[in-house]
């Protein structure tokens, strides 16, 4: 695993939006899988701003999305399909039927996840899946418990991300208690991961995620298993891996 450490939220955003276009510019038509959440809006920003500039491309590029909150309409200001369209996808090139998020709105929810995985697997696998990390060490919807939810399933949301994500919503109400997600199968079948963490607030999950048992109590956990991870941080969320005796690059 490689880890970089990086001084403050705008340098993390910029090394993550760096390694996301390598593998652009790399590989045009690359699957990539993407995140939502606070931690990826700055490195979205950037890879808007190097589109702008021409020095990127997504005209051939397909990404898929992690999760989307169950009950939610694609048009919901707080769907992920809404987060992504307004933080890259109406700014840059990509085709939006190349864009896959799955449906908060779909009839059959079981359907809907079986679907996904098919689609998955007919894009040819996830070429590079962006992560970001839950206080409760979560990754993707995929929550602590008792065994790792393998493909994209339904998940009931847990307190502690009902919480967390309540910043994004009018109240705590309004949060929806169910979602649709990726699987750790589905991630784990990636061929290159990127998480990215910042914040003194998760040091110590993840630190407990990349230095302690593979646990399904702790999902991140399992990315140690992962032949090809990437962790890029912020110098707060890396501080309890560095005392760990870890060692980063800058
Ligand atoms: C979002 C997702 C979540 C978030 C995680 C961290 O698509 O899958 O696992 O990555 O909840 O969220 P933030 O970045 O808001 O701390």
């Amino acid at each position: 695993m490689r880890i970089y450490e990086c001084a403050d939220y705008h340098a993390m955003s910029r090394r993550a939006a760096n390694l996301i276009s390598a593998q652009v510019i790399l590989q045009p038509d690359c699957v990539l899988g993407l995140a939502t959440g606070a931690t990826p809006v700055g490195l979205y920003d950037q890879l808007v701003e190097w589109y702008r500039k021409g020095d990127l491309s997504f005209a051939e590029t397909r990404t898929v999305n992690l999760d989307e909150y169950l009950g939610l309409a694609p048009t919901h200001r707080q769907s992920y399909r809404y987060f992504m369209q307004k933080h890259l996808f109406d700014h840059i090139d990509i085709k939006l039927e190349n864009t896959h998020v799955l449906n908060g709105l779909a009839p059959d929810p079981q359907a809907e996840c079986a679907a996904y995985n098919r689609l998955i697997r007919d894009l040819g696998g996830i070429d590079l899946q962006l992560l970001g990390m839950g206080h409760n060490g979560h990754i993707a919807f995929n929550e602590p418990s008792d065994n790792f939810g393998l493909e994209t399933h339904v998940v009931n949301l847990s307190e502690s991300t009902i919480d967390a994500n309540q910043r994004f919503f009018a109240s705590r109400e309004e949060v929806p208690r169910q979602a649709l997600s990726m699987g750790i199968k589905n991630i784990m079948h990636a061929r290159r991961i990127l998480v990215v963490v910042g914040g003194a607030d998760k040091a110590d999950m993840v630190c407990k995620a990349f230095t302690g048992p593979v646990t399904s109590q702790v999902p991140a956990s399992v990315l140690q298993l992962h032949p090809d991870v990437t962790l890029v941080g912020d110098r707060a969320a890396l501080s309890r891996l560095k005392e760990a005796g870890v060692s980063v690059c800058g």
